[in-house]
């Protein structure tokens, strides 16, 4: 890299900086099997796009994606269908939380954007209508890009959340009766709720996210996956709707592409150089890791790498 930054040095000044965050905020409890995670604990990896890789902390660490998943989802639907996705999904933030049904009411069935749950839904109908085994595909799909062949769900995390899956199979059947839901709505929140449960670490994270920062390539066969555009338009949707309720003071604080999930992982994109993942499971009031947003705020401040 020809910016010659230490990151290292970096990732440990980041690390002691956070150190006074970490283990506060409130582990998701929502789902039973999330609860059980000691809040203790951070991991961040970055990987440039030319390969090399930083790691601190818990990095290696292999935790519940959760909402992250959503990235994976959306490009493996925007490559099939192409702009015909958006027939049936918004691409603006919605300021309202991850699972909320308010918005949907007003807009008859069409979710504001592919990262709040309602949108990941209707992803993962498109998807059940694309491929015959499409839990498979994914799986493929992830294991593809991170490079790990032995990634996978939990099925323990899936089968507790789906236990207490009311909102999602609300929003599922709601959408269902405005007609923008093909599959039976039981079939297509199994999906959703699976795509969820897979288990990465911020190393398998921040490898198969260099598919955004490297233009739509697979980081390791270089083929094409996204078109360019298809790929800043990703980006572009994730910095608008990445953190849900909490995007607005994000841009402000960090400033790049970003995902969280109620896992406790960030994933971040900063195009064109790097990919990064971030995983602390205490999260603040908008479900955004606490510690992982001020790392990633660190980060960006310290390397002057934000997209503004
Ligand atoms: O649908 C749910 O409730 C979870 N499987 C995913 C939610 C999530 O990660 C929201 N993110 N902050």
């Amino acid at each position: 890299m020809s910016d010659n930054l230490d990151y290292s040095k970096i990732l440990e000044e980041i690390y002691y900086e956070v150190s006074p965050y970490i283990g506060s905020g409130k582990v998701a409890d929502y789902i039973p099997d999330l609860g059980k995670v000691n809040s203790n604990q951070f991991g961040m990896a970055l990987c440039l796009n030319n390969g090399i890789e930083y790691l601190i902390g818990n990095a290696d660490k292999c935790v519940s994606i959760q909402s992250v998943s959503k990235v994976y989802t959306l490009a493996m639907a925007y490559k099939y269908y192409g702009e015909e996705l958006w027939g049936r999904l918004g691409r603006e933030p919605s300021g309202t939380k991850f699972n909320s049904l308010i918005l949907l009411e007003q807009e008859r069935g069409i979710p504001r954007n592919p990262f709040i749950n309602a949108g990941a839904i209707v992803v993962a109908d498109m998807l059940m209508a694309a491929y015959e085994k499409p839990l498979e595909e994914y799986k493929k799909f992830v294991r593809d890009l991170s490079g790990n062949p032995n990634l996978d769900i939990n099925t323990q995390v899936r089968d507790s959340e789906l236990d207490y899956a009311n909102v999602n199979y609300a929003l599922g059947y709601f959408m269902k009766s405005h007609g923008n839901i093909e599959g039976e709505v039981p079939e297509v929140i199994d999906n959703y709720t699976s795509f969820c449960s897979m288990e990465m670490s911020c190393v398998d994270l921040a490898r198969s996210l260099r598919i955004l920062s490297q233009s739509g390539l697979n980081p390791w066969t270089k083929e094409r996956y996204l078109t360019t555009s298809q790929t800043k338009r990703i980006n572009a949707i994730l910095m608008t709707c990445g953190l849900y309720n909490g995007v607005g003071d994000f841009a402000y604080k960090v400033g790049i592409p970003a995902k969280s999930g109620v896992g406790g992982c960030i994933v971040g994109i900063i195009p064109g150089e790097m990919s990064l993942a971030v995983w602390s499971p205490g999260l603040d009031e908008s479900g955004n890791s606490l510690a992982g947003i001020k790392a990633l705020e660190l980060f960006t401040s310290i390397t002057g790498k934000s997209i503004f």
